[in-house]
């Protein structure tokens, strides 16, 4: 079935949407995203997602030509139009249009083009990944060191994900040049040891997950201790259990890092445990 998309202020069937060849999001990558999900015909954590694209404009001295009140609009036209109950809205700016190709930002009067779509994921809370959980390997962080701004250059998390195919697993993880873990291709990463939940830090080497801080926020509630901080490969295969959060994964257990079982080798109790926490006060909270 064709979608209904939109593309800066109109709805059009899938076929029909489409953005200039000189649009700098695809000569320059020169464009933010994000991604909500839907639950029950409902927004995910949409506040969080809008603050966080705020943020990412800003640091790029870019404007959203649509105010937060519109895109949440638009975000439930495009739920209600693709009868959607569960999946994801792909919501993307970019600098626009500017009649050519040049190396120079366009004057910033220059209006963004903003499209969205809708992703159907029918099994999206109950996804048949989170029962066996993902194996992942390791590879380098060859990324740009402002990865906290959720730009479309996403080549090498691309290309992160074909290896890991390669390998026969469901994901990689970056690491740094000092051996420790930054985050997945398109998630954040975390290891428990005991009662204990660690992560990575916040900084502009990591994506600032909007998921990771409503699990890290509920994991508090739950009286884990949450430390935020740098862990190696090594440590996360010696850890009781290891997951990912993403809007489009939840918390996912991981449960193989570069061929060995973390625990188990099955999802731990402590990811299980905050995945239904997680599910529960999202959906209550959806708009
Ligand atoms: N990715 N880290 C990276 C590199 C990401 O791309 C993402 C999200 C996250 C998790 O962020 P959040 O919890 O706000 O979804 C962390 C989205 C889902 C994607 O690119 O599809």
């Amino acid at each position: 079935m064709s979608r209904t998309v939109y593309v800066n202020g109109d709805y059009l069937p899938e076929a029909e949407a489409k953005v200039s060849i000189f649009d700098r999001g695809f000569l320059m990558a020169d464009g933010v995203y994000e991604v909500t999900s839907v639950l029950d015909g409902k927004l995910i954590d949409f506040g969080g997602h809008a603050k966080r694209l705020a943020r990412s404009l800003a640091e790029l001295e870019m404007t959203c030509p649509v105010s937060e009140a519109e895109l949440l609009a638009m975000h439930r036209e495009l739920v209600a139009r693709n009868g959607i109950e569960q999946g994801m809205i792909y919501l993307q700016v970019t600098r626009g249009n500017p009649g050519d190709r040049s190396f120079l930002f366009p004057d910033p009067s220059l209006p963004g083009t903003v499209v969205a779509f809708t992703q159907n994921v029918p099994n999206l809370a109950d996804a048949p990944a989170a029962k066996v959980g993902f194996k992942v390997i390791s590879i380098p962080d060859l990324r740009w060191s402002r990865v906290d701004i959720k730009t479309v250059q996403l080549l090498y998390p691309s290309m992160g994900k074909v290896a890991a195919k390669k390998a026969g697993v469901d994901d990689s993880w970056f690491v740094d040049e000092a051996g420790s873990v930054t985050e997945g291709t398109s998630n954040n990463a975390y290891i428990v040891k005991g009662n204990r939940i660690i992560t990575r830090a916040l900084g502009s080497d990591i994506l600032h997950g909007i998921t990771r801080a409503a699990v890290l926020r509920f994991a508090a509630e739950a009286q884990f201790e949450v430390e935020e901080r740098a862990f190696t490969i090594a440590e996360a295969q010696a850890a009781d259990e290891a997951f990912s959060t993403a809007a489009s994964i939840f918390v996912m257990p991981v449960v193989e890092i570069d061929g060995a079982a973390v625990g188990t080798g099955k999802p731990g109790p402590v990811a299980v445990r905050l995945r239904e926490i997680y599910l529960d006060e999202m959906r209550k909270a959806a708009i």
